[in-house]
């Protein structure tokens, strides 16, 4: 039975609900790549959401940052001020929660689970050079990972490294590492503004991406209304 791979929900209870409607009776077990809270104006009902279902999860920045005492440099101004919101909106229980999520590089069941890459949190892994040193720190031959906000990934052999296309199956075959993001559920940054996941089934080592739309409207006013900045409501209707 595949895995339901998501990461990146920050906060969003109208994206995250679809794409649990969108997978219902097609998985068996959930791997998160953290990124739970920030941006958006759902962050405890994530969490709640996590604590009970989740079979595995790693942190992502944002849990770090919103849940503990670093400092707000590396983040830009939209960032800094839902950071702050979602400081102050954290339950006692979700904070504490988010303190305890392990950071990654984590195996599990065969594959390697990171947030940014297996070198660092807070990696960006955008193009094919940012994917070709981390060949080197790759374990796992299929590590998922997250934080880019944009669905695909990398396939890694010594001397190349190939895109893989969203709109297809990747099949893992053995010569080759894979990096696979399956997008981000609550925030997509790559021109699709539909909530992003993964099915990922062990027994035929196959990778299927999904998109799902969802009440974007919807999600874009609780951010409003919550005093949010307005660029992170406006963002959602673009994918952008
Ligand atoms: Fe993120």
């Amino acid at each position: 039975m595949p895995f339901l791979i998501v990461s990146d929900i920050h906060a969003n209870l109208e994206a995250h609900q679809a794409v649990l409607a969108d997978a219902h009776g097609k998985y068996d077990r959930i791997v998160c790549l953290g990124d739970l809270v920030g941006y958006g104006a759902d962050p405890n009902a994530i969490v709640d959401w996590a604590r009970e279902n989740a079979a595995v999860i790693i942190r992502g920045n944002h849990d770090r940052v919103s849940a503990g005492p670093d400092g707000l440099e590396s983040f830009n101004p939209a960032a800094q001020s839902s950071t702050i919101w979602t400081r102050n909106a954290l339950l006692p229980e979700s904070r504490e929660y988010l303190q305890r999520l392990p950071r990654g590089p984590l195996p599990y069941e065969g594959v390697d689970l990171v947030h940014g890459s297996p070198v660092d949190e807070d990696e960006y892994v955008v193009t094919s050079s940012d994917a070709a040193p981390l060949l080197a720190h790759l374990e796992a031959p299929l590590t998922f990972f997250g934080h880019t906000h944009r669905q695909g990934g990398f396939r890694l052999a010594r001397r190349s490294v190939t895109f893989l296309a969203t709109a297809r199956r990747v099949e893992v075959e053995p010569k080759y590492f894979y990096l696979v993001n399956p997008g981000s559920v609550g925030q997509p940054r790559d021109g699709d503004p539909r909530a992003a996941y993964a099915l990922y089934s062990p027994e035929e080592r196959a990778v299927e991406f999904r998109r799902v739309a969802y009440d974007v409207g919807r999600a874009a006013a609780k951010i409003r209304a919550a005093g949010l900045p307005d660029f992170l409501a406006a963002r959602l209707h673009e994918g952008l």
